[in-house]
């Protein structure tokens, strides 16, 4: 088997235990309290040696919450359905070590020089951007990215706003570098789509957050994929310029400790990392703005509408923020075949090349010749 790619994905933790932390700290009686409170929130049920494991990591959690809050941040931090795992835990069973493939991703956009407007949100330009989803125990957030960028490609292309079928990349997309449940990228399910003809929909191939056997059924494939546009690597104004003018893009960053219990305000750390092989979670760029002088993005994520922002969130922008500029990518859809011949040009201006190098061992239809394109300056 290849080795699979270090997306992390965190969902809805099936939480076995293990490796058990050192001396219990005793815990006060508002601790306790808080942790009772939390379990009935997010309805959980332990053994008698699970809770007070459990309620020992809540109780730190708690703590590194409080002292974020108080001190002098660009964000908030709360409780959310993550506050009793450590993230050694989450670590060392959810997060890959092997480098991504991100950074010998070629790239294929050449931005313009802007000037772009200050602020961008397809939430509210129109039906362009559908509900949050939940990806649940399954380290699928690459799913979750590629289909929220393709909805949007499609409601703004066509002004239909379908729901995408994720399970059908986490059994499907294997042979484009993709490893369902333990991660892939965007761009390379962007690729599966386009060669595989078609996505269907939540409807006809729901979500099951669990590996399983491909069920693909090209007749109620609804979502096809014409190209694949990869952003240069590091180049965070490429991005800026792709949502301000095209679409919502698709990127990964590296999550650390602290962004698990990130509640509101512009995500911002100085310990995560800037390079393509630390990037663990893939999600959805829908917007940008500038905060009192601290640019940011507006991010989609996959953990549910309960954490988070209405489970968004916004990270700094500007400073490759944990090398969130290293992996971006988005779709540009095809809208079935009353479509097939229309021309990508009235979308997007590229100029088009047939020349490029056709990957040889996939499958593509010669009418659809395989395409480089360049934007036009
Ligand atoms: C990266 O790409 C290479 C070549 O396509 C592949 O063999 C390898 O498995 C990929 N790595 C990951 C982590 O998917
Ligand atoms: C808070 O942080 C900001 C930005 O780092 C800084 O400009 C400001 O002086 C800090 N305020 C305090 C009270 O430390
Ligand atoms: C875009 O990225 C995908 C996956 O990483 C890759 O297969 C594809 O060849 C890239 N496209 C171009 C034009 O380089």
């Amino acid at each position: 088997m290849r080795a699979a790619l270090c997306l992390l994905c965190a969902g809805a933790w099936q939480l076995v235990s293990s490796g058990r932390a050192a001396a219990a700290l005793k815990l006060s009686s508002l601790e306790k309290f808080q942790f009772k409170s939390w379990m009935v929130q997010h309805q959980k049920e332990y053994s008698v040696k699970e809770y007070h494991h459990r309620q020992q990591i809540f109780a730190q959690n708690w703590k590194k919450i409080n002292a974020h809050n108080k001190g002098n941040h660009t964000f908030k931090m709360a409780l959310n359905q993550f506050s009793d795992m450590s993230f050694a835990e989450i670590k060392r069973k959810y997060l890959w070590s092997e480098p991504q493939n991100c950074s010998a991703t070629k790239s294929n956009y050449f931005r313009g020089t802007g000037p772009y407007p200050t602020s961008v949100d397809w939430r509210k330009k129109g039906k362009f951007v559908s509900a949050v989803k939940n990806q649940g125990a399954c380290g699928s957030c690459w799913t979750f990215s590629t289909t929220g960028a393709l909805e949007s490609a499609v409601a703004i292309a066509s002004g239909k706003m379908l729901s995408l079928a994720e399970q059908q990349l986490v059994d499907c997309a294997q042979g484009f570098n993709n490893h369902g449940c333990e991660g892939g990228l965007p761009s390379q399910a962007f690729e599966y789509i386009l060669y595989n003809k078609g996505i269907m929909g939540e409807d006809t191939y729901p979500y099951k957050g669990k590996d399983g056997r491909c069920r693909f059924q090209p007749q109620k494939a609804i979502a096809f994929v014409k190209d694949v546009v990869n952003i240069t690597l590091n180049d965070e104004e490429a991005m800026v310029e792709a949502v301000a003018l095209y679409n919502p893009v698709s990127f990964a960053f590296e999550v650390t400790e602290d962004f698990m219990s990130y509640k509101s305000g512009i995500y911002s750390s100085a310990s995560c990392h800037k390079t393509p092989d630390k990037v663990n979670h893939a999600v959805l760029a829908v917007g940008y703005g500038v905060n009192n002088g601290v640019p940011y993005w507006i991010v989609k994520n996959s953990w549910g509408t309960k954490w988070g922002n209405d489970g968004y969130f916004l990270i700094e922008r500007g400073k490759n923020m944990c090398g969130l500029a290293a992996c971006a990518s988005y779709p540009i859809p095809q809208e079935g075949e009353s479509l097939h011949h229309r021309h990508i040009t009235s979308h997007v201006p590229y100029l088009w090349f047939s020349t490029q190098s056709t990957p040889v061992d996939r499958e593509y239809s010669p009418e659809e010749p395989f395409h480089m394109c360049i934007l036009l300056q």
